[in-house]
């Protein structure tokens, strides 16, 4: 479904080298059925000019705060008004920085705080300055302000430099956009989704985990959030942002993850199990630190409790949709999980390939029911969660 059309979109654009890449940019949204004003920082000028995107949109561009020309045609609060939604591409490091702090020294740091918008951006910049510290700290600010972040992407940059920080490519983030463009598909319904790894204490020094990351259940909560549920997340130890909008219960171990999903599933109306469960934990956890006194060291484990299969037993379960991770047979191991767990439907995640699944920005799923599959092929892991989550809503009406 195309959600852009008509839609009014306000493209700032930083500048940072990727800045080429958006007169295609507009040149997309604008076939997507949307109106597009540009908003040209002053380094943004050096990477890509005016009238370009002035040909390309179809519109006028604009450049200074002061200018008295420009605010005579339509001025900065006009033009926070007229956006349904903005989307700075590039975002520098510098803008994010100033976004965060919510200065408001030129047109477009004006226009975020003037408008009433949602505000998506797509940083862009050289791996090293993504990953500094006071940009990532600039990333939770922004991301706590319900501040949507596409990307980046990881590869090759201008600058040579291998990692992340290269802008998603335009029909990446007018997909994006378009599923941003939701409509409250989920409004009137409760969700309890369990996101991120368990830990299971050894020792009062050491536990065990595993590589999850929490991002796709987070990704899920914050969909489903947006598409108008009411969300519960219970999750286990991650180093994200907690979504905007939902209530969130955190906690370590596979027991405790049991105990809040329990203590909440009578108020759902949909439960996913997206955790990565600790199927064993230590049968004792010794009170003090293990010593290194002998060369081999034996553990016994005993059986979690299996969550999402005690939530399909209740009496009156809920809609449950369990997800496989799976490093062969995917399908068929998938496919014994729906059955013998007696879900709803499951989403198969091929976990042996290292570019989805466990800790990456990017996943793809074949999601099973009873009588049918659909693949969900390689997105990023919000657009992922809003396709689920609309496949999932169809079977939900249904059932
Ligand atoms: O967090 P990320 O880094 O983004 O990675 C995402 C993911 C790979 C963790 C996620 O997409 C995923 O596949 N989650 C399920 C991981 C898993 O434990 O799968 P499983 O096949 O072992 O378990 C099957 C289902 O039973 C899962 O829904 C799991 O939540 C649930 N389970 C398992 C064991 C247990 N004791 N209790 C459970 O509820």
């Amino acid at each position: 479904m195309n959600l852009l059309n008509n839609k009014n979109i306000l493209l700032g654009i930083c500048g940072g080298i990727a800045a080429y890449k958006t007169p295609d940019l507009v040149r997309k949204l604008k076939a997507a059925g949307a109106n597009v004003r540009v908003v040209l920082t002053e380094s943004g000028k050096a990477f890509v000019s005016p009238l370009s995107l002035q040909a390309v949109s179809a519109n006028p561009v604009s450049e200074d705060l002061l200018d008295p020309a420009a605010e005579a045609a339509m001025g900065h609060i006009e033009l926070a008004k007229w956006a349904d939604m903005v989307l700075i591409a590039p975002a520098t490091a510098n803008f994010m920085a100033k976004l965060s702090h919510g200065l408001a020294d030129d047109l477009l740091s004006t226009l975020c705080l003037a408008t009433a918008a949602p505000i998506t951006i797509a940083p862009a910049m050289n791996q090293q300055m993504w990953h500094a510290i006071p940009t990532q700290q600039n990333l939770q600010t922004l991301k706590q302000r319900n501040i949507r972040v596409l990307g980046p992407a990881e590869g090759e940059q201008a600058c040579g430099d291998i990692g992340a920080g290269r802008m998603f490519e335009p029909e990446q983030l007018v997909d994006a956009l378009n599923q941003r463009m939701v409509e409250p598909v989920l409004a009137g319904k409760r969700i309890l989704i369990t996101a991120g790894p368990t830990q299971e204490a050894i020792d009062p020094v050491r536990y065990l985990s595993n590589h999850s990351s929490g991002k796709m259940g987070y990704a899920l909560a914050q969909a489903a959030a947006d598409l108008g549920a009411r969300v519960c997340l219970v999750s286990g130890p991650t180093h994200i942002v907690a979504p905007a909008g939902c209530d969130v219960i955190q906690v370590k171990s596979a027991e405790q993850m049991y105990q809040a999903v329990m203590e909440h599933v009578a108020d759902c109306d949909i439960f996913i199990g997206c955790a990565a469960v600790a199927d064993y934990r230590v049968d004792e956890v010794m009170s003090q630190k293990i010593k290194k006194d002998n060369d081999k060291l034996s553990l016994t484990f005993v059986k979690n409790p299996d969550i999402l299969a005690s939530v399909a037993a209740l009496p009156k379960p809920p809609f449950t949709l369990g997800f496989a991770a799976e490093t062969q047979h995917v399908d068929q191991y998938a496919q014994g999980k729906l059955h013998n767990k007696k879900l709803n439907m499951i989403a198969a995640n091929d976990v042996s390939d290292q570019s989805i699944g466990f800790n990456s920005n990017q996943n793809a799923l074949t999601v099973y029911w009873a009588d049918g599959q659909q693949c969900l092929p390689k997105n990023d892991k919000y657009t992922l969660a809003c396709q689920l989550l609309t496949l999932l809503n169809q079977h939900h009406n249904n059932a």
